[in-house]
């Protein structure tokens, strides 16, 4: 990783250049530094980062919606990246707009760990319009990025939330809403048990450490892994659970522009 000096993207019609006030890391933009997304990405040089937060300085010609000095919120596209600059040129179809008193820091760090957050909850079948009756749920690595989301998303939906985090993040789950917040260091952490004793109808599961063994037994007779980060044995069972009562179901981040609109 270098520091450098590079021009200010030039803009293509129905983009907009944004000053960038925040920008957030996820764990994808390590793995791209690290080279472990090599041959595919990135092609050098490259600027990572997708997801940036700021004020639009310049729109291109095309360009409806947005004006210069509004303030905005971009995925951008993760093959192209750009986030970690001063200046970044987005397409309009993947900006939204700030909504009063949310700030660029906040806003920045949605796009990626709150959109699939939010599909991942929606994929369990979550209400947010006070109408879901909500099921028996944990949610793992719920101090994570994904994991925090998840948590406060879930209790939107109703939902009865265990959660499992390290010893020093217990507090900050339940502050998030989690009822019950495990240490996965503990036995019951590790065995996934929450105080009750009852099963889950739904795992939302964030941490590439979880293991479809382990999440099984801890499921109720129908009920579904949602996994967001599947490591190579939950791929398996994957496809292994198809037909089988309790299974394993894979998320993988989409872009939706109404999804970042109602996160914001
Ligand atoms: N499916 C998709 O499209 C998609 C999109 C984005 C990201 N991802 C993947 O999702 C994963 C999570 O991303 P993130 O941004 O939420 O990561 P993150 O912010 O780095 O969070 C990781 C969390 O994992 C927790 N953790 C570590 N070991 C654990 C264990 N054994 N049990 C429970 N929790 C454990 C840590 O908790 P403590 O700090 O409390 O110890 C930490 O908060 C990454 O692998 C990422 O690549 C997938």
């Amino acid at each position: 990783m270098q520091y450098v000096e590079i021009p200010v993207p030039s803009l293509k019609k129905g983009e907009v250049l944004i000053k960038v006030e925040a920008a957030s890391i996820n764990p994808a933009d390590c793995r791209i530094q690290k080279g472990l997304l090599r041959p595919f990405v990135p092609q050098f040089p490259f600027i990572p980062v997708t997801d940036v937060a700021g004020e639009i300085v310049e729109v291109g010609s095309a360009v409806q919606e947005f004006k210069v000095g509004d303030k905005v919120v971009s995925k951008l596209i993760f093959w192209k990246a750009g986030g970690l600059a001063e200046y970044v040129a987005a397409s309009e179809s993947i900006t939204v707009p700030l909504p009063a008193g949310v700030s660029s820091a906040d806003a920045a760090g949605l796009p990626v760990a709150g959109l699939t957050a939010l599909q991942a909850v929606k994929a369990i079948g979550t209400k947010f319009d006070g109408t879901g009756v909500g099921s028996n749920i944990l949610i793992t690595a719920a101090s994570g990025g994904i994991g925090s989301y998840a948590v406060q998303l879930a209790k939107l939906g109703n939902h009865n939330v265990t959660a499992t985090c390290g010893a020093r993040n217990l507090e900050l789950v339940a502050d998030m809403g989690a009822d019950e917040a495990l240490d996965y260091k503990t036995p019951e952490g590790a065995a996934l048990k929450n105080s009750s004793g009852k099963k889950y109808d739904y795992i939302v599961n964030t941490t590439n450490g979880g293991k479809w063994s382990a999440f099984k037994p801890s499921l109720s007779s129908h009920g579904r892994v949602v996994d967001v980060a599947p490591n190579f044995g939950n791929f398996v069972a994957s496809i292994l659970t198809l037909f089988s009562k309790k299974k394993l179901s894979t998320v993988i981040l989409s872009l939706g522009m109404e999804d970042l609109r109602f996160l914001l």
